[in-house]
């Protein structure tokens, strides 16, 4: 008998082995939340004898990676770090250890909590906390969990926020598709309420906190999509549409492709989506 457990572990692992295939095909910039953070956390850091980040959703952990490299080449000697992880899928959390084993950082204190961001309790302080992507997952949470963010830093800490934009065309996606199959019987998937940089900063100026924001393109190589029969085109589509179509029929599948053709952009003879980003840096106040 398959108990509930069970039932959220087949979707943790279902949703691993599908975000594998998007990051594949993801032209991700995650250089421009680091430059964004370099000015404010050089200031910072080197009062502190031991640095301290808090990361809410790594999944596999390519962008912590490449957030510790960064601080660690902007600490000093002997100052120590500790990373702190909050991460509910298990199948992530054995490819974020195995990603940092690989990184070889030699001293870093990694602590992970098998959990969701919402059940995460705490006394310490950070200098940092990010959600690198992740905020799309704790829909109607967002202002309590910035507020409750803001109360774990440290003085000089920082908040920050990275997600698409509502320019991504992901959205207009996830539109047409709610009005093709029903707006109704989508709303009750439950499935289409993603959380967008437009309608964070609603959140974050209704609470009246001062952050900066940018945004920058980012793209999504589609063409797999285009390929007949092809899995991982399967796997793109449903990400795309934020639905299971594996039953859906032959028709709707041509009309939904025909949607993804319609916002793609040729790129050296691949089919691109334009899914720009925002990173918000809020500072303790
Ligand atoms: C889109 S992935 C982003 C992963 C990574 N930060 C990146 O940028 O590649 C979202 C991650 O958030 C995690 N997540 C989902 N709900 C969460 C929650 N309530 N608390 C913490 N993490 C959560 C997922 O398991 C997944 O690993």
């Amino acid at each position: 008998m398959s108990t509930s457990s069970d039932t959220q572990k087949q979707m943790y692992e279902a949703y691993a082995s599908s975000y594998k295939i998007f990051l594949k095909n993801w032209q991700v910039n995650r250089q421009k939340a680091l430059e964004m953070l370099d000015k404010h956390l050089k200031s910072s850091l080197p009062e502190q004898a031991e640095v301290s980040v808090l990361s809410v959703g790594p999944g596999p952990g390519e962008f912590d990676k490449q957030f510790i490299h960064f601080l660690q080449q902007n600490m000093a000697e002997g100052q120590a770090l500790k990373y702190v992880v909050v991460e509910p899928n298990h199948i992530h959390r054995q490819i974020f250890e195995a990603t940092m084993q690989s990184a070889n950082f030699g001293k870093v204190h990694f602590e992970m909590h098998p959990m969701s961001i919402e059940d995460f309790q705490t006394n310490d302080k950070f200098d940092c906390i990010h959600f690198t992507h992740s905020i799309y997952h704790m829909p109607g949470q967002e202002r309590r969990l910035i507020l409750k963010s803001l109360d774990m830093l440290k003085d000089g800490g920082v908040v920050f926020i990275t997600l698409d934009t509502e320019e991504a065309v992901i959205f207009k996606l996830i539109t047409k598709y709610a009005e093709v199959v029903g707006n109704e019987q989508y709303w009750q998937e439950g499935s289409s309420q993603m959380m967008e940089s437009n309608k964070l900063r609603k959140i974050i100026d209704d609470i009246g906190l001062s952050y900066k924001f940018e945004s920058y393109p980012e793209y999504l190589d589609v063409s797999a999509c285009f390929e007949h029969n092809s899995e991982e085109g399967k796997v793109l589509m449903d990400f795309l549409f934020q639905a299971n179509l594996s039953n859906a029929s032959p028709e709707l599948n041509q009309q939904l492709l025909s949607l993804v053709d319609e916002v793609a952009i040729d790129q050296n003879s691949r089919k691109m989506l334009y899914l720009p980003a925002g990173t918000f840096v809020m500072p303790k106040q």
